[in-house]
């Protein structure tokens, strides 16, 4: 790892392609008569996603962006199902146009306005509705989902909603989300879930027709820590099944982080090392631009030098990135070998919501990514440049317009469809339109 950080420089994530093929050998063994969706939002980029296409995984997306990556990944549309979560416009145009290439992809909705909005742009198809069970679960309250109203429709709506909706759609199935990070220790919230979607697509099925599936969502743990133990996921499959019940219709698990977390870490190198008046700090080049989850969450990711050789003694440290914030710490009091300038610190488990909830935060370029298969290194993302976080910027003055020409649409009662040539959407600021 540390030739690697020599020749791709730091920041760089680094994705093992074997793991994350074991993860997912180990779930479709676990959970043989389900089918399983990789929820793309933990990672993105187009090698991961072929190695899970080739697994034989599906995939869960949250946005537009999330389906064209699936696309290019070479996922069919039956393999897809989009989750619409209060879609933009510009979503839902994107989405219902693939949807006439790809009439297989699934939609996902969790509010009648949405569906309201996918009929006016003609769709008539694959429809899943969102159920909010009122249970959620998770690592932090910030990822706590089931029980948070922004996302799906109360449960005891659902199935009048769901007999109308199937004369008018293709209702294909319910779906829910408990949250993220649930622990093998304390099941009980995700067991009650899958119970209430059980008992859900029961009366669904009596009403309105059998169902193809229901989806119970994600959010399976994995150990961060040390001592964490892992998931044991065989149980985590077997309390789901006993949970749900005799149904009708496809088990569908949505994991994430499961897929992923393990098989990524993130080095970044020490540039300083500076007694403070209660700890020693050791700044490095990644901050939360690079990952967010300790500065967002609390997180904890393990740290290591991996530059030292034994046997070195070992010290606590706080490990702070570049950011001019006081939440830019990767780890406070951490034991770790006694770090000189130039060491390379790895951080573990950042496979999963790592680069992709990196920013471009106090002008910082993203960090580049390697994927290690097979013995070959490839690099994956390459590191964005400074010239290109100005790509953005416009300067002409085709670009300006008189505050009396715009045109007043507050009284507009229906949303304008968004089309590529909106001056804000297009490509460099509307110069080359
Ligand atoms: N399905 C749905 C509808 C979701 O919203 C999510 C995650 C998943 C599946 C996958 O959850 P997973 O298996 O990865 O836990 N950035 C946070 C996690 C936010 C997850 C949001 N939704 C983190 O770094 O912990």
């Amino acid at each position: 790892m540390c030739n690697l950080a020599s020749e791709f420089e730091t920041p760089l994530y680094i994705i093992d392609a074997h793991r994350v093929r074991q993860n997912c050998a180990r779930l479709l063994d676990a959970f043989p008569a389900a089918t399983i969706r990789y929820a793309i939002k933990a990672h993105s980029g187009q090698a991961v996603l072929k190695v899970i296409r080739d697994a034989g995984i599906d995939v869960e997306c949250a946005s537009a962006g999330e389906v064209k990556a699936a696309l290019t990944a070479g996922f069919d549309g039956n393999r897809i199902q989009y989750t619409a979560v209060n879609p933009p416009a510009r979503d839902l145009d994107a989405i219902s146009k693939w949807w006439q290439e790809h009439e297989e992809l699934t939609i996902t909705v969790g509010a009648v306005d949405t569906v309201e909005r996918l009929r006016e742009r003609g769709f008539d198809g694959r429809l899943c509705i969102r159920v909010n069970p009122n249970v959620g679960a998770g690592h932090h309250e910030k990822v706590t989902t089931g029980a948070n109203a922004k996302f799906g429709i109360p449960y005891e709506r659902v199935p009048e909603l769901a007999t109308q909706w199937a004369a008018e759609f293709d209702l294909v199935g319910i779906h829910a989300h408990a949250g993220s990070g649930i622990s093998g220790e304390d099941l009980s919230a995700h067991e009650e879930l899958v119970r209430r979607m059980g008992t859900l697509t029961r009366t669904i099925t009596e009403r309105a027709g059998a169902l193809e599936f229901v989806d119970v969502g994600g959010g399976f743990g994995v150990p961060y820590r040390p001592d964490d133990p892992p998931l044991d996921i065989y149980t985590v499959a077997e309390k789901t099944r006993d949970a749900l019940g005799t149904v009708d219709a496809t088990l569908v698990i949505e994991p994430g982080r499961y897929v992923v977390a393990d098989a990524g870490v993130l080095l970044t190198r020490a540039n300083t090392i500076k007694s403070a008046r209660e700890t020693t700090v050791v700044g490095v080049d990644a901050g939360m631009t690079t990952l967010l989850r300790p500065a967002m969450y609390d997180a904890y990711h393990e740290v290591k030098n991996i530059s030292a050789s034994p046997p070195t003694d070992s010290m606590l440290v706080t490990i702070a990135g570049p950011i001019c914030e006081s939440s830019d710490i990767f780890a406070k009091d951490r034991s770790i070998a006694a770090p000189t300038r130039g060491d390379i610190i790895a951080i573990g488990t950042a496979g999963a919501y790592g680069y992709e909830m990196a920013s471009t935060y106090n002008a910082r370029p993203r960090p580049a990514e390697v994927i290690y298969d097979n013995n070959t290194v490839t690099i994956a993302r390459r590191r964005e440049t400074r010239d290109e976080l100005d790509i953005l910027e416009t300067s002409s003055e085709k670009n300006s317009l008189a505050l009396s020409s715009i045109v007043s649409h507050s009284s507009a009662a229906s949303e304008p469809t968004v089309s590529s040539s909106s001056p804000t959407d297009a490509p460099h600021g509307g110069e080359s339109q």
